[in-house]
């Protein structure tokens, strides 16, 4: 398949770009860098030894995209671009609610003119809210998200819909739980921009002297221990996801279809810490505070449709993710 893959400097995309080359795919990489380095196209080439196509652009850019869209013969777009941090969100609406949505109409605008039909899109377990029970799967009501950020990704699963019921597209809606880990090789992994938003990717830059303490939000949660508890999914194995919607789209007879992508279990904030800090034998520094605005206090999956329609199941533990995350954060370190 020839794959468009926006965002593919990123996180996720980027891994993800490495195992769609693996599988055989063509893959063009379009990203407007403002949550990612450059410095990342070349690791992917220097991982999958293969030069990479990579447009610098935004996804609002529909004139770009649809060029983009044909000249490269795409049959099939991975939309990962997006902003993603829950309590960014919170703070910043307008700038999420203008890339999200303003992103993802003008990308589905393109790929109507340049008669693209596949679509694959990042979606998140935010858009079931704050959930009635765990774990949860994919046929529980989407209740009112606890933030803007949760909502563009509800917003953005109903446009799909609305535009995959007129036939022009068919589409794959994977509802990530939460992605952490690195490329086992220590060539790419997590980089976001500024001070991490993310727990993982804060913990790793904490325990390296590069942060201040990570704050614990909130540990009065209705929760075991009283922290946060998510599901942490390696972004290997959610890679690997990617592989199988794009080629189970090929044969989708429905316009569109959702899979919960998680491991099927909960970790809290604090078990997570003792266990960065037991598998990497290093100290997390950190204290307890208040719960960030907008966080629901437990989510995690029942990933069992993702396993008998896809054939996809997580395949690593919590603990390889934060050895990979760690060995991820020490090679930043040498290089620099
Ligand atoms: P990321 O920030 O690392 O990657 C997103 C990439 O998109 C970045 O390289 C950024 O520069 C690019 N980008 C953003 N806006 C763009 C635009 N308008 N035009 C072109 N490029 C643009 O994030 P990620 O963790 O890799 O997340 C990828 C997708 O998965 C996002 O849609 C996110 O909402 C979703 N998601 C992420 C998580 C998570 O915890 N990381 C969980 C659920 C869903
Ligand atoms: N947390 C801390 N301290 C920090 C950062 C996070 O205690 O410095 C806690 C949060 O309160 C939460 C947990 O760690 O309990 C996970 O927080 P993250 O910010 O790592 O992840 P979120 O669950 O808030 O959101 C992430 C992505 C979203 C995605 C969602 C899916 O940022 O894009 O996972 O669950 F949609």
């Amino acid at each position: 398949m020839n794959i468009l893959v926006t965002g593919g400097a990123g996180f996720i995309g980027s891994h993800t770009v490495v195992e769609l080359l693996a599988a055989g795919h063509d893959v063009v990489i379009v990203d407007n860098f403002d949550n990612s380095d450059h410095s990342v196209v070349a690791r992917l080439e220097k991982l999958c030894g293969k030069t990479i196509k990579l447009i610098e652009a935004d996804i609002r850019d529909t004139e770009k995209i649809e060029s983009t869209l044909r000249q490269n013969n795409i049959d099939t777009v991975l939309h990962f671009a997006a902003l993603k941090a829950v309590g960014e969100s919170v703070q910043k609406p307008l700038a999420y609610y203008q890339n999200n949505i303003t992103g993802l109409l003008s990308l589905l605008q393109a790929m109507k003119s340049a008669k693209v039909t596949n679509l694959v899109f990042s979606s998140s377990c935010t858009v079931y809210g704050d959930p009635d029970q765990v774990p949860i799967d994919e046929s529980a009501p989407l209740k009112k998200t606890t933030n803007p950020y949760g909502e563009t990704k509800q917003m953005a699963e109903r446009i799909i819909s609305d535009v995959a019921a007129t036939g022009d597209i068919r589409a794959v809606m994977l509802r990530y739980f939460n992605p952490i880990g690195a490329h086992p090789s220590g060539l790419i992994g997590e980089l976001p921009n500024g001070t991490p938003n993310c727990l993982v990717p804060y913990m790793t830059q904490a325990a390296a002297g590069l942060r201040d303490p990570l704050t614990v939000f909130g540990t009065d949660y209705d929760t075991p221990d009283g922290s946060g508890v998510r599901d942490y999914i390696h972004v290997v194995d959610l890679a690997k996801a990617h592989v199988k919607a794009a080629e189970y789209l090929m044969k989708q007879k429905e316009p569109t279809s959702i899979f919960n992508i998680g491991t099927g279990k909960g970790v809290s904030v604090l078990e997570l810490i003792s266990i960065f800090e037991e598998v990497n034998q290093i100290s997390v520094p950190h204290t307890l505070g208040p719960r960030r605005p907008g966080d629901v206090p437990m989510i995690y999956a029942s990933a069992e449709k993702a396993e008998t329609e896809l054939g996809w199941k997580a395949e690593t533990t919590v603990q390889q993710a934060l050895v990979d995350a760690w060995r991820w954060q020490q090679s930043l370190q040498q290089e620099a």
